[in-house]
């Protein structure tokens, strides 16, 4: 089964809304390749989402980067899921390592709002990854296994979930997994949902690295055959994110 490749931009907490129109005509005059062999979905804050989604070429989609873990009401700086649907985002980013390191988002939180937004009919992007710290003890595996579990256990449909791996000490750091090691973990994951999911789910869910990914280092990464696109942060807020885009092909 072919797996599009997936490349999302997460801008993370940055941009004024005049950096945000820069960005936005940068990505409209991008020569790259269909969305038959690509898609692309960037996720600015909060307050730019209606401008970016009114802005942006159809082909590209908005993703929020975060929502709250049930129904709105009394949750004072929340936003919930129902809002970013009637708003008209499609997508959201749920465990990034910022919340659940910053914010102490745990698997479970994270699973419970990945298993609620997608009732509500959002697509997500799921982060999973290790620290240093947990690679350096060899508990790679456990860790971004004990992730993906908390959200296996909690949704039956993975149909609507694309599941990054993006090492915490990869991020913002320079200093990108090798190809070889991006490929080592995914593989590993794919495994994982294979014996724990279902063979189906495996071969189908796309599976997306996300650390220091930029316009130089993308093709290699995008070669191993586990790795089915990325999540950039720093990179996307620049020119070289349309670099990146294709090298889907
Ligand atoms: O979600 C993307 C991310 O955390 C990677 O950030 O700046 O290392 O590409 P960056």
């Amino acid at each position: 089964m072919g797996r599009k490749f997936f490349v999302g931009g997460n801008w993370k907490c940055n941009g004024t809304p005049e950096e945000v129109k820069k960005i936005v005509s940068v990505l409209n005059e991008g020569q790259v390749p269909s969305s038959d062999v690509v898609e692309v979905v960037v996720s600015p804050p909060f307050l730019f989402l209606g401008l970016v989604k009114s802005s942006l070429r159809p082909d590209f989609h908005v993703a929020a980067q975060n929502c709250w873990v049930k129904k709105g009401g009394a949750f004072t700086g929340e936003i919930s899921a129902e809002m970013l649907v009637n708003l008209g985002i499609p997508w959201v980013i749920l465990g990034h390592s910022e919340r659940r390191l910053i914010l102490n988002e745990s698997n479970e939180f994270v699973g419970d709002k990945v298993a609620y937004a997608l009732s509500q009919g959002l697509k997500v992007i799921a982060c999973v990854g290790e620290t240093l710290e947990q690679r350096e003890a060899g508990s790679t595996m456990d860790v971004v296994a004990a992730q993906t579990k908390a959200i296996a256990d909690r949704v039956s449909s993975w149909s609507n979930i694309v599941l990054a791996y993006e090492p915490v000490w990869a991020i913002g750091t320079g200093k990108v997994a090798t190809p070889a090691q991006a490929q080592e973990v995914h593989f590993e994951l794919r495994k994982w949902l294979f014996a724990n999911t279902s063979p189906e789910i495996a071969a189908a869910t796309r599976i997306i690295y996300g650390g220091s990914v930029n316009g130089a280092n993308c093709k290699e990464l995008a070669a191993q055959p586990d790795v089915d696109g990325f999540l950039v942060g720093g990179a996307s807020l620049k020119p070289e994110f349309i670099d990146i885009i294709k090298s889907a092909e």
